[in-house]
């Protein structure tokens, strides 16, 4: 049977969404990298980053851009095309794999910007302010930072069902 007859490969949503998983991979590759090598280059922003109180917080906004944009993006869009491939059906859902794309992109956004804005805030206070305050100022942002962070992990719970349920029972046919 030719491989163009196989199910999903009809399903023209199915390959957009997983080019679009493909798509974002890059786009927060691009991002993170440079943020990456702003942060290492330029020398005031290393130091903001280093030894500001609470400035380490804009290192974590790197860090989780590239984990949960590029990294878990480029696995989120592999697994997407090898399973219905590796057990010969289609996804379990497409519709959770909408899902999936639209809340993990919600989440690691809201994440990365607060983060960012908790940094920022924090690491310039911190010149004038106590520490106590300093925290009193960072604090909500984290809070948020955390909403999202929830809405992360949400996503990626979604994403594990709809692979479990594509698999389950593959050796029945
Ligand atoms: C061009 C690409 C990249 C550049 C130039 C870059 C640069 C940097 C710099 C300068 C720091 C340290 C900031 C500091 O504390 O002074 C850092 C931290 C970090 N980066 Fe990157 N990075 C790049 C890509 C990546 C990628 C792809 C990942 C993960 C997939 C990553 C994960 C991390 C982590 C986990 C830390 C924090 C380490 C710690 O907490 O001590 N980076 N990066
Ligand atoms: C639900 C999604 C996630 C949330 C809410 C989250 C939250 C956090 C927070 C709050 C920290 C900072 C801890 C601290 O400095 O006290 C952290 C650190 C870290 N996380 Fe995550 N994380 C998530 C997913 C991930 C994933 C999927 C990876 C790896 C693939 C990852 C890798 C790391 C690393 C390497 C660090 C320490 C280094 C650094 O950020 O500079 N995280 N995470």
């Amino acid at each position: 049977m030719s491989v163009m007859n196989d199910p999903w490969m009809k399903d023209r949503e199915y390959v957009k969404y997983t080019l679009w998983f493909v798509y974002c991979c890059l786009i927060y590759a691009m991002i993170g990298f440079s943020w990456g090598a702003l942060m290492g280059g330029i020398h005031e922003f290393r130091h903001f980053v280093d030894h500001r109180l609470h400035g380490n917080l804009i290192v974590r906004a790197h860090t989780h851009i590239n984990l949960l944009g590029w990294v878990e993006m480029a696995i989120f869009a592999a697994l997407y095309y090898i399973i219905p491939r590796l057990v010969r059906r289609p996804i379990y859902s497409m519709k959770l794999v909408k899902w999936h794309f639209w809340v993990h992109n919600i989440g690691l956004i809201g994440m990365v910007v607060f983060f960012t804005v908790a940094g920022v805030l924090g690491g310039t206070a911190s010149v004038t302010m106590s520490p106590s305050e300093v925290e009193m100022i960072v604090r909500p942002w984290l809070a948020s930072m955390g909403m999202f962070g929830t809405l992360v992990l949400a996503a990626n719970v979604i994403w594990a069902y709809n692979l479990y349920r594509t698999c389950k029972g593959w050796e029945k046919g």
